[in-house]
């Protein structure tokens, strides 16, 4: 029979409206959530592919994930308090989980009683990169994007809140990939300098696992553009690439002709189909940042991603992953390989295809 051979992953994205979020593959992916720095006392929720989990730090400092669904009455774990030994302790009956998702405490029960092992909860992976706190749904297979200045002693890395974008993640990516939209959303901060017309770009595998391409961009350099191009002339050359890392990380290079260099990693944390927390980090090895205030600093990077909010959440709906709905041309080049390269992801493994 036909529905014998019918295929539970396939279903779970739609192409034509673009809806991913339900696609279990996704949640072998590591997802950015929160500023390491925010993430210091008590839990909170995080909101992650439609599914909530509690996020707290145990004794040690380390952050810790669980799904914020209490396995006694099915309360909020976020709402409730963190105890001396690190443990989450559920704000209705005082149950308490350790980071491992071990129920170690049910206060009604009394001391030494045993603990249902219905009673646990599964551990979800989550670490600490690049001054954000990361976590991943199931199983991970994903890997956390490399970002070899991290350790580079002569690049300062710089944080920027996490952001939540009336935004799909899908189009945010496009986005990024995209820069045929330079000279009109960018037009107040860099792009009134830019060209309209896109040559055309090799596409190839990028250091680090990323795959993209480079290219040359000529930049307006006012509105705050010289305190990050620390160039005074009124166009700066920019030597860039830009490539993905799927599912949803783009890295942009950046390399000035002073021999400056401006390392961007945007990040897209889809929170359902159509929301999304967004944070970028920043590298740069110019030595004039040493003691400068990362506000500062960051000010003009977060002009710019400002324009692409406000031209992004006038967009409805995600992306279409299949080539109905929208119209490419060759500066899409970029998107629509990222887009090949998702659609095989999220396709059907043989494991998931059960047998007719
Ligand atoms: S609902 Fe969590 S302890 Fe009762
Ligand atoms: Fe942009």
């Amino acid at each position: 029979m036909q529905a014998s051979v019918s295929n539970p992953a396939r279903s779970t994205t739609d192409l034509a409206s673009g809806a991913f979020c339900a696609n279990p593959v996704l949640d072998e992916f590591w997802y950015p959530v929160a500023l390491a720095s925010e993430t210091v006392a008590g839990a909170r929720r995080i909101t992650v592919l439609g599914k909530h989990y509690a996020l707290w730090r145990d004794a040690a400092g380390n952050p810790s994930a669980l799904p914020d669904r209490c396995t006694h009455r099915n309360s909020p774990l976020s709402a409730g308090s963190v105890t001396a030994e690190g443990c989450l302790r559920c704000p209705y009956h005082g149950w308490e989980f350790d980071g491992a998702g071990r129920c170690v405490a049910i206060p009604s029960s009394g001391p030494g009683a045993t603990i249902p092992p219905k009673a646990h909860l599964p551990a979800v992976p989550c670490v600490e990169r690049y001054g954000l706190v990361w976590v991943c749904p199931g199983e991970p297979r994903g890997t956390i994007p490399m970002m070899p200045w991290d350790d580079d002693p002569t690049f300062r890395r710089f944080q920027n809140p996490v952001q939540e974008w009336a935004v799909s993640a899908t189009r945010m990516v496009d986005n990024f990939m995209d820069y045929s939209h330079f000279p009109y959303v960018h037009v107040v901060s860099f792009g009134g300098a830019a060209a309209t017309e896109i040559p055309d770009m090799e596409l190839g595998p990028l250091p680090d696992g990323f795959y993209g391409y480079e290219y040359e961009v000529i930049a307006a350099n006012d509105s705050g553009g010289t305190s990050v191009s620390l160039q005074d002339s009124p166009v700066v050359h920019r030597r860039m690439s830009t490539g993905f890392h799927l599912p949803f990380a783009v890295r942009s290079t950046i390399e000035y002709d002073s021999g400056l260099q401006h390392i961007l990693l945007l990040l897209s944390t889809p929170v359902d189909d159509v929301n999304s927390l967004f944070t970028f980090v920043v590298w740069r090895n110019a030595e004039a940042d040493a003691d400068a205030d990362e506000d500062t600093v960051m000010a003009f990077d977060r002009l710019i991603g400002a324009e692409d909010k406000l031209m992004l959440e006038r967009l409805s709906g995600p992306l279409p992953l299949g080539n109905e709905g929208v119209v490419s041309v060759q500066a899409d080049k970029p998107s629509v390989e990222w887009k090949r390269q998702l659609r095989a992801l999220l396709a059907p493994r043989q494991e998931d295809v059960p047998c007719p």
